[in-house]
């Protein structure tokens, strides 16, 4: 019996140098301590034994289980190690993503725009857009604003040094062009390009000689609105305006419209928001909106019959929206890039 353990021990050790994989590990230890093993077997042996004979067998059994676990823990290193080391000599892909690269998530305003954008959706408005260099036509004139209106001066618009010369169209000769200090160009731009009805809305960035501060940027969003149509009353406004309203602040927010003026629109209002969700605004009225039915004046500028066609407009400040809905109380901390500012809106 004892030189039968000796020569299990001995072959277990002497194929144990020919495992080098997992899987060989595996059927080597079946073949020794597995139900079917040769350990095994011996074991099952000792109920045959002797009661004298139990105690020496046993001692000699133990003996050789310990030299068997001992080869199987070494060969186990040594699996372990060889499959490390393939790994990491394997050969480096530098351009896969790296895989704990920190998932990204939408800037605030993005996230803003896209919640307006889809409340407007639900009413059948499609978004529009137009370029941010823009002709002074498209800014001022067409939407019924005189040369003389102080938001043409030099201290409020970013006028570029070039000027924009067309020969087909004698309104646009020698223009000069500018950045746009709204997203009410692209009013112009869609009535212009389009057959109406339609309902539009078209998020952008615009900019003004602005000094900065809490509330002022330079460069800042809009929201425009526009919907032509025959019949377009107050009434729609209001019904537009409202839903919008309770979709981005809640079914409990409530609007007021306040009689204003705009250039291009008649008649013209400031929207006012009140909603119980807003912190310490909450309860308050708020400012958001300009808006109001298209001017008259300015179907003609845009090719559009005012006998036929009526309209309704708005125009709000994304950043203002983004500031309300989230209680930030600068407009700074936006164009900042502060992870730590941005990642609490993951
Ligand atoms: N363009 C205006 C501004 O930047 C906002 C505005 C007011 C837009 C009334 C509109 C409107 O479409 O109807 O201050």
């Amino acid at each position: 019996m004892q030189q039968q353990l000796a020569q299990l021990v001995a072959t277990a050790r002497q194929e144990s140098a020919s495992v080098t994989t997992r899987a060989e590990l595996e059927a080597f230890k079946a073949r020794v301590v597995g139900p079917h093993g040769s350990l095994t077997q011996v074991m099952k042996g000792m109920a045959t034994l002797s009661k004298e004979d139990r105690p020496v067998v046993g001692k000699l059994i133990n003996e050789a289980k310990k030299a068997v676990e001992e080869i199987l823990a070494a060969l186990l290193q040594k699996v372990e190690d060889a499959e490390i080391a393939s790994a990491l000599s394997a050969p480096l892909d530098p351009t896969l993503p790296s895989p704990d690269a920190p998932a990204g998530n939408l800037h605030p305003l993005s996230r803003t725009r896209e919640r307006i954008l889809n409340s407007f959706r639900k009413l059948g408005f499609t978004v529009a857009e137009g370029p941010e260099v823009e002709t002074e036509w498209y800014c001022f004139d067409a939407l019924n604003t005189p040369g003389d209106h102080p938001a043409r001066d030099m201290q409020d618009t970013l006028y570029l040094p070039k000027t924009f010369r067309s020969a087909d169209a004698p309104r646009r000769q020698e223009e000069a062009m500018l950045l746009r200090t709204h997203t009410s160009s692209v009013q112009v731009r869609t009535m212009l390009s389009r057959r109406p009805p339609f309902r539009i809305v078209a998020p952008g960035r615009c900019f003004r000689r602005d000094a900065v501060d809490a509330t002022h940027s330079a460069n800042f969003h809009q929201v425009e609105g526009l919907w032509i149509d025959r019949g377009v009353t107050l009434a729609d406004l209001r019904g537009v305006l409202d839903f919008f309203v309770k979709e981005t602040f809640g079914a409990d927010a409530e609007i007021r419209l306040r009689p204003s003026f705009f250039p291009f629109t008649e008649p013209s209002f400031e929207m006012d928001l009140r909603s119980p969700n807003l912190g310490r605004l909450s309860n308050r009225w708020l400012e958001i909106m300009g808006c109001g039915l298209v001017d008259p004046k300015v179907l003609e500028l845009c090719g559009l019959d005012p006998q036929e066609w009526s309209g309704l407009a708005f125009g709000l400040g994304l950043e203002r929206i983004a500031m309300l809905v989230h209680g930030i109380d600068d407009i700074r901390h936006f164009y900042q890039n502060d992870v730590r500012f941005l990642r609490q809106f993951a």
